[in-house]
C-alpha cells in the first residue's frame, strides 16, 4: 500500500469504523446490489466500446435503459445523469429559460437552482417560503404566494420548486401546477429527494403525478444507486405541443454531461429502476412498517418524531424520512449528531433542533433496532435546558435586485465590514442567518441598512451568519 494517499486512507479508515449509515447513498454499502457487485467495480468501469452505446447520442442499451426508466417513473422521456441532480437542474433550467426570462423561485431553493439562474441568465422572482417560528423550520411557499407572485409578474415563464425537501415535507404541488398551467407557465421540480415516491401509493405524489413539465431525481439519495446517479425527466403532457423543449433538453443534457460517463453510475440507474419496479412496493411496505415501530420506540424515549406535523402549505410528508426533533431533550441537533456518532450511528444532517435520517429500502429491521438503542444515549445525555424556538423571524420583504445572478456572479468583489455594506450590491455568495437558513441577500441584491440590522439582530439572538468571511466581512460588487 502506498503511504501518501490521504483520501484513500481516510476512506478505508472511515469504512473500518463500520458506522450504521442513516445517510446517502441509498444503497447503504451496496446491500441490494448483488448483480452489480458480482463483477468488480473496476471490471464494470467501461467506455463506449462497440455494443455499449453512448450517452451523448444513445441508440442501444443506454437508450433502452432510459426508455424503461421513463416508463417506470411515468415520464415521456428520461435522461441519465452522471453528475447528480445538480447537472439536471442546470440542464432543465437552461433548456426552459432564456436570458432575461423571469422565473419564480422559492428563496430556500437548493444552490443548484442558483447555478441554473447563473448559467441560463434568467432572472429570479423570489417567493418567501413559510416559516414555522415555534420549530425554527422553513417549509414551503404557499399556493397563495405563488398566485400573488404571478399577479405581480404576469410575464414569468415558469417556476422551480422542491418536492420533497430535506425534511420530507412536500408542497401543494398539484395546486401550484394548476395555477402555473392556467397562466401558461412551466413547472420544473427539484425532486432530488423523491425518486422513491412513485413506487408506493401511501407516499406523497411525485412530480410526474402532479403533471410537472420537467423534473430531476437523485437516485443515489433514496434508491439503491451509486452517488451522482440521477434522472432528468420530461413530463407526458409536454411532448405534443412543445417538441422544441425536448430538443433543447437533449442539447443541454449533452452539453452538461461528460463525454466519458461512468458506466458504473449508469448501470446503477438501470439497476435501481429495475429493483424498484420489481420490489419497490413490497420493500417500501416493509420500510414503512419498520419506521412505524421505530417512531413509536423513539416516542417512548421522549424523542419527538414530528408525527402528525401539518401546515396548510404542506401537502403531505414523506414518511420514509425520519426527522427527530430533540430540542425538548435540551440538545441541539448538532450535539445529537455527535452523540449518535459516538454510539455508532451516522445521520445525514442535523440542524439547531433536529436530526435528519435518510431511510431507504436497503435498511433492515436490525438497523432500526440499533438506531433505537443508540438513541437511548440522547435521553441519557439530556441537556439541562430546553432549546426553545428562538422566535427568529424572517423578513417577508425581498431585497431589490440590481444585477442578474449571472451579472453578479461575473462581477468583481471586495470584502467590507457589515456596517459599511449598506447601499452596496451583494456579490460572491448568498448571505443570511442560520437558522433559519434562508439567504437574506442573494448576489446582485441591494444591501440596505434595515436589512443589515435584521441580520445583526438574528445574530444577537444566536443565529450564525453564513456567506461571510472568517473575519465577518461581506462580499460586495466593486462599483
Ligand atoms: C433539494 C436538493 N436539490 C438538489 C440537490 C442536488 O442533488 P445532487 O447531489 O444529486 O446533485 C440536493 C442535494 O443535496 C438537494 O438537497
Amino acid at each position: 500500500m502506498f503511504k501518501n494517499m490521504p483520501l484513500v486512507n481516510g476512506l478505508t479508515e472511515y469504512i473500518s469504523k463500520n458506522q450504521l449509515a442513516f445517510h446517502m447513498p441509498g444503497h447503504k454499502g451496496g446491500r441490494l446490489m448483488p448483480e452489480l457487485s458480482s463483477f468488480s467495480f473496476a471490471q464494470m468501469d467501461m467506455t463506449e466500446v462497440s455494443g455499449l452505446d453512448n450517452l451523448q447520442s444513445p441508440e442501444g442499451i443506454i437508450r433502452e435503459a432510459q426508455q424503461l426508466a421513463a416508463k417506470a417513473f411515468q415520464s415521456d422521456a428520461c435522461f441519465f445523469l452522471i453528475n447528480g441532480s445538480t447537472s439536471g437542474i442546470h440542464a432543465m433550467m437552461m433548456a426552459t429559460f432564456q436570458a432575461g426570462d423571469q422565473v419564480l423561485i422559492p428563496r430556500n431553493c437548493h444552490k443548484s437552482v442558483w447555478g441554473g439562474l447563473i448559467l441560463s441568465g434568467a432572472e429570479p422572482v423570489f417567493i418567501q417560503p413559510e416559516y414555522d417560528e415555534e420549530r425554527c423550520l422553513v417549509t414551503h411557499v404557499s399556493p397563495g404566494c405563488v398566485r400573488q407572485a404571478i399577479r405581480e409578474n404576469p410575464n414569468a415563464k415558469g417556476m422551480v420548486i422542491t418536492n420533497p425537501d430535506y425534511y420530507g415535507l412536500c408542497p401543494q404541488l398539484s395546486e401550484i401546477q394548476s395555477i402555473l398551467a392556467i397562466n401558461g407557465m412551466k413547472l420544473l421540480v427539484d425532486e432530488a429527494h423523491g425518486p422513491h415516491l412513485i413506487f408506493h401509493p401511501d407516499l406523497p405524489p411525485s412530480a410526474a403525478q402532479c403533471r410537472a413539465d420537467l423534473w430531476v431525481q437523485s437516485a443515489h439519495k433514496t434508491l439503491p444507486a451509486l452517488t451522482q446517479a440521477a434522472y432528468l425527466h420530461i413530463g407526458n403532457q409536454v411532448s405534443p405541443t412543445d417538441s422544441r423543449l425536448i430538443e433543447k433538453v437533449t442539447q443541454y443534457h449533452r452539453l452538461l454531461q461528460s463525454t466519458s460517463p461512468s458506466y458504473l453510475i449508469m448501470a446503477s440507474l438501470d439497476y435501481a429502476r429495475a429493483y424498484m419496479e420489481e420490489h419497490g412496493k413490497v420493500s417500501l411496505d416493509m420500510l414503512l412498517e419498520h419506521l412505524t415501530w421505530t417512531r413509536s420506540e423513539l416516542n417512548t424515549l421522549g424523542i419527538d418524531t414530528m408525527q402528525g406535523y401539518s401546515r396548510s402549505e404542506i401537502y403531505q410528508i414523506d414518511a420514509t424520512r425520519l426527522v427527530l426533533d430533540i430540542s425538548k431533550l435540551g440538545l441541539t441537533g448538532f450535539q445529537g449528531e455527535e452523540i449518535l456518532r459516538q454510539a455508532g450511528v451516522q445521520v445525514e444532517m442535523s440542524d439547531s433542533h433536529r436530526l435528519v435520517l435518510v431511510c431507504t429500502v436497503a435498511d433492515r429491521r436490525e438497523d432500526f433496532q440499533c438506531l433505537v438503542d443508540a438513541c437511548k444515549h440522547l435521553s441519557t445525555h439530556m441537556g439541562n435546558r430546553e432549546i426553545k424556538g428562538r422566535k427568529l423571524t424572517i423578513s417577508r420583504e425581498i431585497p431589490r435586485q440590481m444585477l442578474s445572478p449571472k451579472e453578479a456572479f461575473a462581477g468583481n468583489v471586495e470584502w467590507v465590514l457589515l456596517d459599511q455594506a449598506a447601499g452596496r450590491i451583494c456579490g460572491g455568495a448568498p448571505v443570511g442567518p442560520y437558522p433559519p437558513g434562508i439567504p437574506s441577500y442573494y448576489p446582485g441584491e441591494l444591501i440596505t441598512k434595515s436589512g443589515l440590522e435584521g441580520l445583526l439582530e438574528n445574530q444577537a439572538q444566536g443565529a450564525q451568519l453564513f456567506g461571510l468571511s472568517e473575519d465577518d466581512k461581506i462580499s460586495v460588487i466593486i462599483d
